[in-house]
């Protein structure tokens, strides 16, 4: 279907306002309902999911160490808005088809309120899952300030809850970030980056069936979702009015499966400040910036001496990565850029030469290592299906680090494809990246390396929670568990990836 770029202007989502806020704590609500929407001016309505009316949600702006509690709540309707797969791991016909649990990704969180896949409710709390705890969520925020970002979690239907709009961004700030005088106010805008399908009476799109079906199935998962039209904020192709000024934009790739590596078609550098967990120590100036699903890019676009100009944010990441479709004239283009406001005033904003501090965990500080390894396996009917360590979400919890130790998890990828994973609580360094002989691991499960090792890119020498684990590479990651006990995740973020079982549970123990 042909839908005109740049004719929507870029809508920012709105701040959430708590329903109580004291010097103890702060409470918030949140409804999710069902409703319409205008994703684009060329095409009708679109009936879609959302956090308080709004898709994506509502924006959190907490400050770090402030107690929040937040009630979600489910308001949808009975009837799925997607083509349900129930021989999905969770998703059988034994539960309800509208469930939902809300995960803030990348924060600190108590077990009990990370929004564990089988913790999910229906309307009214009228169904739970076998690990619902609590109504209330809390939320303490003993973080650095960074972007963070909350979705649905529900085990095999995250992919469809999240599509039909359940995702939002929650930003934690504090003083320190403050003093650095980045852009802000009206200057620091936060985009989702998405990809969807649509129908032409305006309704979303997704697969029954793969490319190549399965005639058993009335309903099949697919094995990578690829859209033909990109959203930022809940748009296709938006632009925005921008000041000959710099802007800070925090970026977040939250598509089902689509990869993007995203550059400027002006060719100017992009100064990125922050990796998923926070700030870096200093920005680096970068012409593009790769981005898997749920990774985040916290950046500065400076548009100075850029009056009357358009700049275009493009991509050209083939999904799946690094092998798979490429992009087309349509989803290689993001958004646009329209110099066009005046300066309302002086740009005393700054890119600060240095950030924060960020002492690298050292290696000889971990206590165990771990080596988990990805592999294809097929199913009854034929169809991919993506383990950690050939293991189903149902067995026995294998990953159980000790509260206050510091592990290295070797993430061994035998696939052609790149897997952004994810772990729940943490954030991790990244050590490096290695080639290894495919062939002899698989065929007597000892590493060879047949490369050096390869230090993480520029872009990733932060904290994050995401990590692409490369294909035929050995990607290392160290992290501390804590500070809380208790029952977590760690997945593949490729959503389509995650629901059919590339996601496992570990347990922080005492
Ligand atoms: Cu963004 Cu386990 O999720
Ligand atoms: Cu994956």
């Amino acid at each position: 279907m042909f839908l005109s770029k740049f004719i929507d202007e870029l809508p920012i989502p709105p701040v959430l306002k708590p329903r109580r806020k004291d010097h103890l704590y702060t409470y918030y609500k949140v409804k999710m309902t069902q409703f319409k929407q205008s994703i684009h001016s060329e095409l009708p309505d679109t009936t879609v999911w959302g956090y308080e009316g709004s898709y994506p949600g509502p924006t959190f702006e907490v400050e770090s160490g402030e107690r929040v509690y937040i009630k979600w709540s489910n308001n949808l309707p009975p009837t799925h808005l997607l083509p349900i797969d129930h021989t999905v791991h969770g998703a059988h016909t034994d539960v309800p088809d509208v469930r939902t649990v809300v995960h803030v990704h990348g924060a600190s969180v108590e077990s009990d309120s990370d929004g564990y896949p089988e913790a999910w409710f229906t309307k009214g709390f009228e169904q739970v899952g076998p690990y619902f705890r609590k109504k209330v969520y809390q939320y303490d925020n003993n973080m650095r300030a960074c972007t963070l970002w909350y979705h649905d979690h529900t085990l095999g239907i995250t992919r469809l809850n999240v599509y039909a709009g359940l995702a939002g961004f929650y930003l934690i700030r504090n003083h320190r970030e403050r003093l650095l005088n980045l852009p802000n106010g009206k200057y620091e805008i936060p985009l989702i980056i998405q990809d969807k399908t649509f129908n032409k009476d305006g309704s979303l799109y997704y697969p029954t069936q793969p490319r190549k079906p399965v005639p058993e199935l009335e309903t099949s998962i697919v094995p990578t979702f690829i859209g033909d039209t990109i959203l930022v904020n809940g748009k296709v192709w938006p632009y925005l009015n921008v000041e000959p000024r710099k802007y800070r934009f925090r970026l977040l790739n939250g598509s089902n499966s689509r990869f993007y590596n995203i550059k400027l078609d002006s060719g100017q550098l992009i100064y990125q400040i922050g990796t998923d967990g926070g700030l870096m120590e200093y920005p680096i100036g970068v012409r593009e910036i790769m981005l898997s699903p749920a990774e985040r890019a916290d950046v500065i676009i400076d548009f100075t001496n850029l009056e009357g100009k358009n700049v275009i944010m493009i991509n050209d990441a083939p999904t799946p990565f690094p092998s798979g479709v490429p992009v087309d004239e349509n989803t290689s283009i993001v958004m646009q850029f329209k110099v066009t406001l005046p300066l309302s005033c002086i740009d005393t904003s700054a890119i600060p030469a240095n950030l924060v501090s960020l002492p690298k965990i050292n290696e000889q500080a971990a206590s165990k290592k771990r080596y988990l390894y990805f592999n294809m396996n097929t199913d009854k009917f034929g169809r991919p299906l993506m383990l950690l360590e050939n293991k189903h979400w149902d067995d026995p919890i294998t990953e159980n680090p000790k509260l206050g130790a510091t592990e290295i998890w070797y993430l061994i990828n035998a696939s052609p494809d790149s897997h952004p994973m994810h772990l729940h609580l943490i954030h991790f360094q990244i050590i490096d990246r290695r080639d290894f002989d495919v062939e002899k691991f698989n065929k007597e499960g000892i590493i060879q390396y047949t490369g050096p090792s390869i230090p993480p890119e520029a872009q990733e020498r932060g904290w994050k929670d995401t990590v692409r684990a490369n294909p035929y590479q050995v990607t290392r990651i160290i992290m501390k568990f804590g500070p809380y006990i208790g029952l977590y995740v760690w997945h593949c973020h490729v959503l389509e990836h995650e629901d059919y079982e590339m996601m496992r549970p570990y347990i922080v123990i005492k």
